[in-house]
């Protein structure tokens, strides 16, 4: 089966003059730093305990048990059969991933059009804000009877996911009765957080509830979707095995150690280049396609999370000759590119009069569909438009996109996607967790933790009086309240 192809012409001085572009030296010059960043994955990858102690559990996943998958699959049929609609709570992680392979995966308009599901549920997705007003609406309007409820949670404490799901619980007990924690399945940790305690108790009480599926050990939220969104496929009827089919072909290409063969170090290579070299912090992630936009939506948390980074990482070797990475507070890096998920051709009417006229600070990837699912063809005669078909004005849009950055000296590069099938954004998905954990590498920061996300968190449960926050973050959070100061509110 043909993959997919990354074409990166429009990175290199060649093609965009010296000034914005990326030299071959450049390339060079790195090279070193990408043979030896790639021996440290390849050790790491090569093994299992290194691989869940640093959060690299996610590049065994497209090699995953079959009968697991196959299980899995089953499952989701069951519960498709049963219910006319399916909750999945979530966000972050346990959101983002299972809303592209949606968008992505099945036709436009799933929910509203029942000859599009056929045997499916309507997917709602909820636990991803705290705004009241979008789950009111849904609970009022669905009959629990008729619906399942999937809370996703790694850890089971997350604020967002925690509320939605004690009210959904709550809505479905008050209309189901006593059985209705068998319309609840939870995908979260094996052992800890208040989710697991919440299934172990619902199941000791009625063994046909609370049903559960575990998350592996070192795979972190954003690199999940291959585990705790699988369930979420087989409801929606996508051929899971087909989908890492395609990520364990990209795994296959991503483990060439040589940039030149293996495009997700290249595409993290040439960015690095232009972060480092020619001051290009922001990074645009234009599919021009539709259905993709989730899937841009995805890689913004992937990027933002992984390398958004204050400290350098600090590796320490320990006595069973497994890595422990800890935090160089000292090495102060405050790296991270800017990702802005855009979509083609509508934000041409929008972001790109930036993107072609703003500061020269942006790199732009472009994601092209080369066979659409759907056709349509304009009608009529006479006009400049009539007799041709939408997928053809689309990729002359891209085209002339590309074009029209590289007379303005933009670094600009295009993923080229045969179709949007479920083994080419398998291979997609793999191919963009792979770069991300490749620049990692290379800017020497821990691609899988996000300390940062912890200072909002704290001082939420601070204010809402959560116990065993350490003292020297709460005594900080009483200490230097935010200042609002009058004179600076109009
Ligand atoms: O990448 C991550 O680990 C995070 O963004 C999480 O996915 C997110 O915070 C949600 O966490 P949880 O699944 O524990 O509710």
């Amino acid at each position: 089966m043909e993959g997919l192809r990354f074409d990166f012409n429009n990175m290199f001085a060649s093609c965009i003059g010296g000034g914005h572009g990326v030299e071959e030296p450049d390339v060079s010059e790195l090279l070193p730093k990408a043979f030896e960043a790639h021996a440290h994955l390849a050790k790491i990858l090569s093994d299992q305990k290194n691989r869940v102690r640093l959060s690299l559990e996610w590049a065994a996943l497209p090699l995953q048990d079959k009968a697991t998958v196959q299980m899995i699959q089953a499952l989701g049929k069951k519960i498709a059969s049963k219910y006319d609609n399916v909750i999945s709570l979530g966000i972050g992680g346990s959101y983002l991933g299972l809303k592209a392979a949606q968008d992505a995966l099945c036709p436009p308009y799933f929910n509203e059009f029942y000859s599009l599901r056929k045997k499916f549920p309507r997917i709602y997705f909820e636990g991803n804000n705290l705004d009241p007003d979008t789950l009111a609406v849904l609970l009022k309007n669905l009959n629990p009877k008729k619906t399942f409820v999937v809370v996703i949670s790694k850890s089971g404490e997350t604020t967002e996911t925690k509320a939605a799901f004690m009210v959904a619980e709550d809505w479905l007990k008050r209309s189901v009765g006593k059985n209705y924690g068998r319309q609840i399945l939870a995908i979260t940790d094996p052992e800890g957080g208040s989710l697991r305690r919440k299934v172990e108790a619902g199941q000791a009480e009625d063994s046909l509830s609370f049903r559960s599926l575990p998350l592996l050990k070192g795979v972190g939220g954003r690199y999940s979707e291959l585990n705790m969104g699988l369930l979420h496929l087989a409801l929606i009827g996508v051929n899971i095995q087909e989908l890492l089919d395609g990520a364990k072909d990209m795994l296959k290409r991503c483990s060439e150690a040589d940039p030149y063969k293996n495009p997700a170090y290249m595409y993290a290579l040439l960015h690095t280049v232009l972060y480092l070299k020619k001051n290009k912090p922001i990074a645009i992630m234009m599919p021009f396609s539709e259905t993709l936009k989730s899937t841009a939506d995805w890689y913004v948390q992937l990027l933002a999370e992984s390398l958004g980074k204050k400290c350098a990482r600090k590796i320490n070797i320990l006595p069973d000759g497994t890595e422990e990475w800890l935090r160089d507070d000292k090495g102060i890096v405050n790296f991270g590119r800017t990702p802005i998920p855009a979509r083609g051709t509508n934000d041409l009417h929008s972001i790109q009069q930036n993107n072609i006229e703003g500061r020269n600070d942006k790199v732009i990837t472009f994601i092209r569909v080369e066979k659409f699912k759907e056709e349509i063809k304009v009608p009529g005669k006479g006009d400049l438009l009539s007799g041709r078909r939408f997928s053809e004005l689309l990729k002359l849009a891209q085209e002339a996109t590309e074009w029209a950055l590289v007379r303005e000296s933009r670094p600009n590069c295009t993923i080229i996607m045969p179709s949007v099938s479920a083994y080419n954004w398998g291979a997609l998905l793999f191919f963009f967790e792979m770069a991300t954990a490749f620049e990692g590498e290379l800017l020497g920061v821990n691609a899988f933790d996000q300390p940062g996300v912890e200072g909002y968190k704290n001082y939420l449960y601070c204010k809402l009086g959560a116990s065993g926050i350490p003292e020297n973050i709460t005594r900080q959070i009483e200490s230097s309240p935010l200042v609002k100061n009058p004179k600076f509110i109009l």
